[in-house]
Order: C-alpha cells, then sequence, then structure tokens
C-alpha cells in the first residue's frame, strides 16, 4: 500500500465486528506506533492492550458517568450530554480491542510523542484492513487514579491515546476537510 492510501483512507471506524484481532497484528501496530519521532527519542510510550469486553464495558459506564459530572456548561457540551445519558451507547462502540498509549516517562513532550505514535498505529491498522478510531471520551477518566486502577496502570503514567481497532463491519464514511489555512512568509 502506498503510504498517500493509508494518509487519505484512514477514517475514524465506530461499527465493528466481534471478531477479536490476533495477539501478532497487535504487535505489530506497536512496532509501527514505536517508529514514531519523539523528543529527545524519549520514547515515553507505554501500551496496554484491554481485550475483555467486560472491563470495557465498565470502564465506557465508569467514563460516561466521569464526563457527564465534568462537562463544561456550553460549547459542544449538550451534545456530549445527549450522547452520554444514552444508556445503549458504549464509548468503544464494542470494538474487539482497545490500545491505550500512555506516557510512562518524565517528559514535557508525552502527549506529542504519544500523539505521534497514535497516528502511526491508526495508519499501520488500516494498512492491514482494520479499523481504528481515537476515543477521547475515555481520557480524563482513565487520567483519575479510579480509571488507572480500572486497568491496572502505574499510578504515574499519563493515558494519552485510548485507541480502539477491529475489523470495520461497515466502511467508515467520507469525512470532508476544510480547505487548510496557509499563510506563505516570504
Ligand atoms: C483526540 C481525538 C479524540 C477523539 N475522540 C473521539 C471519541 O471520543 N469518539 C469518537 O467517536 N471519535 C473520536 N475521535 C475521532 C474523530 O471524531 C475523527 O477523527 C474526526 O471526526 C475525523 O474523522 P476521520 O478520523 O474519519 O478522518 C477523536 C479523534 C481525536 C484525534
Amino acid at each position: 500500500m502506498q503510504l498517500s492510501d493509508a494518509i487519505n483512507g484512514r477514517r475514524a471506524v465506530r461499527d465493528y465486528a466481534a471478531e477479536p484481532v490476533h495477539e501478532e497484528s497487535i504487535r505489530r501496530l506497536i512496532d509501527a506506533a514505536i517508529q514514531a519521532p519523539s523528543a529527545v527519542n524519549e520514547q515515553p510510550w507505554a501500551f496496554t492492550v484491554v481485550r475483555d469486553q467486560a472491563v470495557l464495558d465498565r470502564v465506557s459506564a465508569a467514563a460516561k458517568a466521569h464526563m457527564l459530572a465534568t462537562l463544561p456548561p456550553g460549547g459542544r457540551s449538550e451534545h456530549f450530554r445527549t450522547l452520554l445519558d444514552d444508556a445503549d451507547f458504549q464509548i468503544f462502540y464494542h470494538a474487539p480491542a482497545l490500545i491505550l498509549i500512555s506516557g510512562a516517562a518524565d517528559s514535557a513532550w508525552i502527549a506529542e510523542d504519544c500523539a505521534l505514535a497514535a497516528e502511526n498505529l491508526m495508519l499501520a491498522a488500516y494498512g492491514e484492513g482494520l479499523g481504528s478510531c481515537w476515543i477521547g471520551f475515555a481520557q480524563a477518566y482513565l487520567n483519575t487514579d479510579e480509571g488507572k486502577r480500572a486497568l491496572g496502570l502505574p499510578a504515574d503514567w499519563k493515558p494519552v491515546a485510548p485507541i480502539i481497532v477491529g475489523q470495520p463491519r461497515t466502511p467508515a464514511p467520507p469525512v470532508p476537510r476544510k480547505p487548510p489555512e496557509i499563510r506563505w512568509v516570504g
């Protein structure tokens, strides 16, 4: 696959087949993730793979409750509230696997480094015929003590990128892009 095909073809997938993602496949995605650049080559990332659906259900319910309790007024909050109030909405879309990328080093660039690793991972997933989606709804909860305990994370890890992966059940629709604002200096 051409790099441009992956860059242009990857979409956030929100509809998954129950079919599990094999361990070798997950290891290949993580191998792609760790090829990302990182500030001062710190490679601060650590990966937590969750395939237990009961755990994902529990984390989804707790993350929804956490978000509902902490949503600020205004902005997109009302849209989020409607979604989060829906008992049938599982924030991980019942994907067969969650790969959480956390910062596990004392670095000022943990968010940047883990996000770069996440994009590599999502492009590699696309290259394997898998769908993926970053689940920001999980982030605030996973950064609480309770959220870290729920996944058995060390207390000093900083969860950055919860990425679900799995076999897409239906192709994700194209998502239009705004034209980029570009200012040329010189
Ligand atoms: C930081 C971040 C957080 C996101 N959180 C969610 C989320 O909680 N739930 C969800 O369905 N999609 C989430 N997404 C996916 C975006 O909605 C999606 O990338 C965007 O709509 C563009 O679509 P595309 O990825 O198909 O190009 C998130 C994406 C990013 C980068």
